[in-house]
């Protein structure tokens, strides 16, 4: 690992003031960097916040939001899914034939059986590629490449630090059984929704043990499917004609699938999808979910529901202990541009609408200038993801939609009174990516 320094703001103002001179725009976005500088973002006062200078996710380009092809019509399945196997055989290969060295150790004993037999695996498919390769069946794989042009000091001492950052399950127990104590007790559920529930803590516990971004990563791609499946079934009544009802909560569950896909945008950022293998599980593990909470909103809306607002619970738990054990490290980096486009966006419509339960309180407007702030928004974005599926258990997702309608209709949106008019996003060129595994 490398070496960390202080952990101290002050040590990031130093590297802030050694980024050379950053050229300003007056524009109420982005703002792209020249050659060797870093990003920065304008917020809405006109404030300048240093973005994180690198990305350290798998994606670029098409693969990312707001990088290139940002709103393009994709090209068809056949050329996209071609394309997409074509890379990923190559990661794949790359994953076996050169495994990363930074790889922490898990301390679980079951955990510690999975990487050893993880590695058996790795190293017998690493032979069959060499073999292939020998018998010309596959094509002469290349190494990864040479990352040392992006490899700035910052980029390392950015790595580093995240690095550092831990989750232990422990934390995330008694911080539940706090809030269980404090709050009046747990939720109930059946036990048909409780057993997938704890089986699915109890594995992701097991498999993602000492890898925190991975962990949220996985997490942040399976946590915007129901959302997804409820719109389905939602979509399909419509058409049926069997319930029309439901097409304003339909956009309720289009915020919340945003919102997360924007949380997954930060995971990502972060390097939470670099292993082949963790992209793998969670790509797969999303299509079968979907369609298991397909079934389970045909039988059940107001269970499938409650499962929700136990794994959303479950996801406001885990975040607050990672809060509480890596505050220091957390507030000495710098927020992604994902997160700063995303808090800072003028789109307020969807911020705001997901948030039903706090319908009537001033909006939420949160700051967002370290990670810890866009890891404590992340938090609070769950608790609002929570009180939502109260209401849609408690039918009182009906009134929360009708005072919303009253006060939209009888008052002007925060967005034209208060804020600055909307910026168009920008095309951004692809920040520094890396391609690991
Ligand atoms: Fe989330
Ligand atoms: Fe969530």
């Amino acid at each position: 690992m490398l070496p960390c320094p202080s952990l101290s703001r002050s040590g990031l103002h130093a590297r802030r003031r050694t980024r050379g001179a950053l050229r300003v725009h007056a524009v109420a976005a982005p703002i792209i960097p020249g050659k060797g500088e870093c990003p920065l973002y304008r917020d809405r006062t006109g404030k300048l916040i240093p973005a994180m200078c690198a990305d350290y996710g798998f994606r670029s380009g098409a693969g990312r939001l707001y990088q290139e092809s940002y709103g393009e019509v994709p090209k068809d399945v056949w050329q996209l899914a071609k394309d997409n196997y074509r890379h990923e055989l190559e990661q794949l290969r790359r994953a076996v034939r050169y495994p990363p060295s930074d790889v922490r150790q898990p301390s679980h004993p079951v955990a510690k059986a999975l990487h050893t037999a993880n590695g058996v695996v790795g190293a017998a498919l690493a032979s069959l590629d060499k073999a292939l390769e020998e018998a010309r069946v596959l094509p002469e794989l290349q190494p990864p490449p040479v990352r040392s042009a992006l490899e700035t000091q910052e980029f390392k001492e950015i790595r580093a630090r995240l690095d550092q950052l831990r989750l232990d399950a422990d934390d995330v127990i008694a911080v539940e059984r706090e809030r269980i104590a404090t709050g009046g007790g747990d939720m109930e559920s059946p036990l048909w929704v409780k057993a997938p529930f704890y089986a699915l803590c109890w594995l992701l516990d097991i498999m993602y043990d000492n890898k925190p971004i991975e962990k949220f990563w996985v997490l942040e791609t399976v946590a915007r499917i129901p959302y997804f499946a409820y719109i389905s079934i939602l979509h399909l009544y419509e058409s049926l004609g069997f319930w029309r009802a439901g097409a304003e909560l339909r956009k309720i569950h289009f915020a919340e699938e945003w919102n997360e896909m924007h949380h997954l945008q930060i995971m990502e950022s972060l390097g939470g999808d670099r292993a082949w293998m963790d992209r793998f599980i969670a790509e797969h593990s999303a299509v079968f979910y979907y369609w298991v909470l397909i079934l389970f909103y045909l039988v059940s809306p107001r269970m499938a529901y409650n499962f929700m607002q136990r794994v959303e619970l479950h996801a406001a738990d885990t975040y607050t202990a990672f809060l509480q054990r890596n505050a220091a490290v957390l507030e000495s980096i710098p927020p992604p541009m994902v997160a700063l486009q995303y808090y800072y966006s003028e789109d307020l419509y969807l911020f705001d609408e997901f948030q039903t339960a706090s319908r009537g309180a001033p909006p939420r407007r949160p700051r967002c200038e370290t990670l810890l702030d866009v890891f404590k928004n992340i938090r609070d974005d769950e608790m609002e993801h929570v009180k939502t599926m109260i209401a849609c258990q408690n039918s009182t997702i009906a009134k929360d939609i009708a005072a919303a309608s009253a006060s939209s209709s009888s008052s002007p949106s925060p967005s034209a009174t208060e804020l600055p008019a909307p910026a168009t996003p920008p095309k951004r060129a692809a920040a520094s990516t890396v391609v690991e595994e």
